[in-house]
């Protein structure tokens, strides 16, 4: 669903270039649930936005479903992100003078209608995060997991096939860090593919698998429990040839 082969990413500033990624081949598959684990300043927001088509990498290719993204108009990829995509944030990104509802209702702003209003898809994605009774207050009366379950509702109701989730549970305690895993479980139950950034061994444990990176670097990529292959260490990638794939992006 998500292929990245030979990922280089370089950032210059006048006075210091740093080697951010260094050749990273990654194969994400639809469906899966995957953490991406390693200390702070190894890459792994930059890997995060890289998939997301948030940002380019300076050398290597990514494909969405077989599809190189460099083949994309600027348009066509702005519409992949808004309608494939949703992104969930740290420190939740939620704008502090808009109701909850109408922080919900922003990813369809830049959409066409489609029957449903966008109300009913922003009233349907907060009951799906179980903050229906919160859709009239602003995110500064919300508590730190009350302000994610509402970054994750703007991050679905556009029901994209793929989440991202940077360090998700970064700013909450255990309690609200658990509930947030319970509903991104969920979330991968009814099909959504979900990569995450995690510093927590445990939140890390309860998905399917584990890539770790340690200095942009990519030096670790396992299965995990209850998945078919599980404890399979990393034997390097084995990356479907990009040409093989279908041509058409259907996620
Ligand atoms: N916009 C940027 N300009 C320059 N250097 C950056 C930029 N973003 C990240 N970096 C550097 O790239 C490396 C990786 O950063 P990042 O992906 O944010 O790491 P992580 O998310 O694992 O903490 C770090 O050394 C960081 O300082
Ligand atoms: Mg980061």
């Amino acid at each position: 669903m998500i292929t990245l082969q030979n990922i280089e990413k370089v950032y210059r500033t006048s006075s210091i270039e740093t080697l951010a990624l260094n050749n990273i081949n990654i194969n994400i598959r639809k469906g899966e649930f995957v953490s991406i684990m390693g200390p702070s300043g190894c890459g792994k927001s930059t890997l995060l936005n890289i998939m997301g088509l948030l940002d380019e990498p300076s050398k290597g290719s990514v494909a969405i479903a077989g599809q190189p993204v460099k083949s994309y108009r600027d348009k066509e990829l702005a519409a992949l992100r808004n309608q494939k995509i949703g992104f969930i944030f740290q420190s939740f990104h939620l704008i502090n003078d808009l109701s909850v509802l109408d922080n919900v209702e922003i990813p369809l702003l830049y959409r066409p209608a489609n029957g449903k209003s966008r109300l009913d898809h922003a009233k349907e994605a907060l009951e799906k995060v179980g903050l229906s009774n919160r859709m009239k207050h602003f995110p500064r009366q919300l508590s730190g997991g009350q302000k994610q379950r509402v970054a994750i509702a703007r991050a679905i109701v556009g029901n994209p096939e793929i989440i991202l989730a940077d360090e998700p549970t970064g700013n909450l305690d255990s309690a609200m860090g658990n509930e947030i895993m319970s509903i991104l479980q969920s979330l991968n139950d009814d099909g959504a593919t979900i990569i995450m950034v995690t510093h927590d061994e445990s939140m890390a444990k309860k998905t399917h698998r584990l890539i770790r990176l340690f200095d942009g670097t990519q030096v670790g990529d396992s299965l995990l429990q209850g998945v078919a292959g599980a404890g399979r260490e990393w034997q390097g990638a084995s990356m479907p040839s990009v040409q093989t794939l279908p041509s058409t992006p259907k996620l």
